[in-house]
């Protein structure tokens, strides 16, 4: 005899959170985490992060009669992987931390996808804050819940969907933000424009200088923007089916050129070129006028995409089938084809698959420098 019993499980949490951007948030932190009352706040942050803010975090924290503690990790996306995670948690254990504890997540998007992902798994899941002090961070992987490590197969292959308690976006931390981390950030920034807001694209066509010298109220825009699109787009689209996807706009080429280079290539160089490619496939297909394809390859140039840059070196002719075999292991590619995501004119993008490689191939060496 077979018996077969139910368990009924039809909950739905709701996992909403605030994301607080503004200048000096310290008192705000200490404010709510005073309020949220757990056990004990434990920030986890890399070497880099810890020697600049975390070490002053933590003594604002314990001035103020937080319960408080400090880990850190090697910086480097090589060191997100699951011996770090392995590591923090043991330091964890060691520090008292228990099912109460939150953590605080502090730095870029390698502390906040790491420090994220163990507070989702240490003692099957505790809360946690984001602090991200990078513009990438900012603007993208501290929004959303997306957390995880790298295999060796691969990035982000271990991970989770696990919504913080809340962000904290403070722009004073980008003052010692090196240029070339500044540039990652608004490569995805002006992926934002192109895929959803065009308003924002002319703004950074007209305020890059300003961006560049860290005006505040520049920053302050372009992240505000930033965040509000990836908002509406998570919102509607949690676990990512077809409207987050649209958040892969350069991506796909981007990543294939990243792991080309055995990441050597930053994300944000990457999907920089990654959307002059993808823009040329779509001016190919008719889909998108060359007044709008030339906008978006002088804006992403300007904004850090130099032609001696080390990402044009990655690729070649010699390369090409090994970059499309890439994009077709790509994790957002369904059976082997191939997701793009296109853009039809600046603030709008349609999703294409079943393109044929020489299209690919061809798009991909009209961008690369001649020669
Ligand atoms: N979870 C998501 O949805 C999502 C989205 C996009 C990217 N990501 C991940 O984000 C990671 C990249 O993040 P990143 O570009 O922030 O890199 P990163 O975290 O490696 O930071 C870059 C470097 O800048 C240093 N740094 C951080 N803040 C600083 C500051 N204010 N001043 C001076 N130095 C500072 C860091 O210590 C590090 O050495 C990748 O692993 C990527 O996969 C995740
Ligand atoms: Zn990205």
């Amino acid at each position: 005899m077979i018996n077969v019993f139910k368990v009924k499980l039809k909950y739905k949490i709701d996992s909403s959170y605030d994301i607080v951007i503004g200048e000096n948030l310290d008192k705000n932190i200490i404010n709510d985490l005073k309020r949220f009352n757990h056990s004990k706040y434990i920030i986890v942050t890399d070497d880099v992060t810890r020697k600049l803010f975390g070490d002053k975090l933590l003594a604002v924290l314990k001035k103020n009669k937080i319960n408080s503690d400090i880990v850190s990790f090697t910086a480097g996306e090589k060191n997100k992987n699951i011996a770090t995670v392995t590591e923090i948690c043991r330091e964890l254990l060691r520090k008292g931390t228990d099912r109460k504890s939150c953590i605080v997540a502090l730095g870029g998007g390698v502390a906040g996808d790491i420090a994220g992902f163990v507070a989702s798994i240490f003692m099957r899941g505790i809360e946690f804050v984001q602090i991200p002090t990078t513009l990438l961070a900012m603007v993208d992987s501290s929004i959303g819940g997306k957390v995880g490590v790298d295999l060796d197969a691969g990035k982000n292959i271990l991970g989770m969907f696990a919504q913080p308690k809340r962000v904290y976006i403070d722009i004073d931390y980008l003052k010692t933000l090196p240029i070339e981390e500044l540039e990652n950030g608004l490569a995805e920034i002006i992926k934002h424009g192109i895929i959803a807001d065009k308003k924002l694209f002319i703004y950074i066509e007209k305020n890059l200088d300003k961006i560049f010298r860290k005006d505040v109220i520049a920053l302050t825009k372009i992240i505000i923007d930033s965040v509000k699109i990836k908002k509406a787009i998570v919102e509607k689209d949690e676990k990512e089916s077809l409207l987050r996807m649209k958040l892969n706009f350069g991506h796909t080429t981007g990543h294939a050129v990243e792991a080309l280079s055995n990441y050597r290539i930053k994300h944000g160089k990457g999907v920089a070129l990654g959307m002059l490619i993808e823009s040329r496939i779509a001016n190919k297909l008719g889909l998108l006028k060359n007044v709008d394809m030339l906008r978006i390859n002088l804006l992403v140039r300007r904004a850090g995409l130099n032609i001696h840059d080390d990402v044009f070196k990655a690729v070649s002719k010699a390369n090409l089938n090994k970059l499309v075999l890439l994009m077709h292991h790509d994790k957002k590619a369904f059976k082997g084809d191939i997701r793009f995501i296109l853009p039809l004119a600046l603030g709008k993008v349609v999703i294409r698959s079943s393109l044929k490689d020489n299209l690919i191939k061809e798009s991909v060496l009209d961008v690369l420098p001649r020669g």
